[in-house]
């Protein structure tokens, strides 16, 4: 329970705000970490499940094509762009102090150290302005660019683009090429690279397509087809928060991980995260035979 108060100093960041207030009398407020994985999805659907309350699509045509879908949802489609173009310009026009405009960095010994203490441009700027102490500080690029700033990696800013790529999930797959412009079909390069702690515009457009794809793909496999009822997948599935949070409070310990001896090689991490993955799948599997299911 200690522990879990020290969320933005430990490296539980899924945990949400939930179990960090339930569970703990609240010893210290001042270092809890406000925003979150949970926070944000809570927050995604909310603002979504008004888009759609407010402009009800009564009959939505089976054989909606990608343009018709642009077309029906017309008002909500205006809304997203308004949100889009604010993005676009916190995050390329905001000036942030001692910083240059429209970064998109770690900052830290990134950029050969020219801006250490920029980590995450406007993103970050406006999460460290809005938050203060109540940061997560254990960012993804801490460990590679020796990030010194607080950085959290469902902030304020990126939660545009993740509603915006929970709406992508109500359309079509076209984003592919939106993003493959966008990044210039490189790794880390183009107007807007693909960058999933900023959640570009990139990023969200890749991940809509693919995740629209592979669901198309199995949608056809296993509800049209009934040819594969989805296992094992279904067993992490019918129980993903339970495996969420169990993942957040244990995936740090042994048997899901462990101190590596080859970090330089990626065959050890690779191999690691399989195990982990392969243990969450056993005890989702031996949850379903159960039937034991932890909904929110
Ligand atoms: C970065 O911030 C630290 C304090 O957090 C400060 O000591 C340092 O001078 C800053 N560096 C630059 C280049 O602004």
């Amino acid at each position: 329970c200690g522990y879990l108060l020290t969320t933005p100093f430990s490296k539980w960041k899924g945990c949400g705000l939930m179990l960090c207030v339930v569970d703990c009398v609240p010893v210290s407020w001042s270092w809890l970490r406000i925003p979150g994985v949970l926070q944000r999805l809570g927050f995604t659907y909310f603002v979504l499940s008004l888009l759609q309350t407010f402009w009800v699509q009564k009959e939505i045509p089976l054989t909606a094509v990608s343009c018709s879908d642009v077309v029906l949802y017309w008002p909500q489609w205006l809304v997203i762009i308004l949100l889009e173009t604010l993005w676009l310009c916190l995050t390329f026009l905001m000036p942030v102090p001692n910083c240059p405009t429209g970064y998109l960095g770690a900052g830290g010994i990134g950029d050969n150290g020219l801006y250490p203490n920029c980590t995450g441009g406007a993103a970050g700027y406006i999460d460290r302005w809005m938050f203060g102490d109540n940061m997560y500080r254990f960012p993804t690029c801490k460990e590679m660019y020796h990030t010194t700033q607080p950085f959290d990696p469902e902030g304020v800013l990126g939660t545009i683009n993740s509603i915006v790529m929970g709406f992508l999930g109500m359309q079509v797959s076209w984003t592919i090429f939106c993003s493959s412009i966008l990044s210039k079909c490189t790794r880390d390069g183009g107007f807007i690279p693909v960058n999933k702690n900023l959640w570009s515009l990139s990023y969200v457009m890749c991940m809509g397509c693919f995740s629209f794809l592979l669901l198309a793909g199995i949608y056809l496999v296993t509800d049209m087809k009934g040819w594969w009822a989805g296992q094992p997948f279904i067993y992490p599935g019918m129980n993903s928060i339970f495996v969420y949070v169990g993942h957040s409070l244990l995936g740090f310990y042994f048997p899901f991980s462990w101190e590596m001896r080859f970090q330089e090689s990626h065959w050890e991490w690779l191999f690691q995260s399989l195990w982990g993955t392969a243990l969450w799948v056993l005890i989702a599997y031996l949850l379903y035979r159960k039937k034991f299911f932890l909904k929110i």
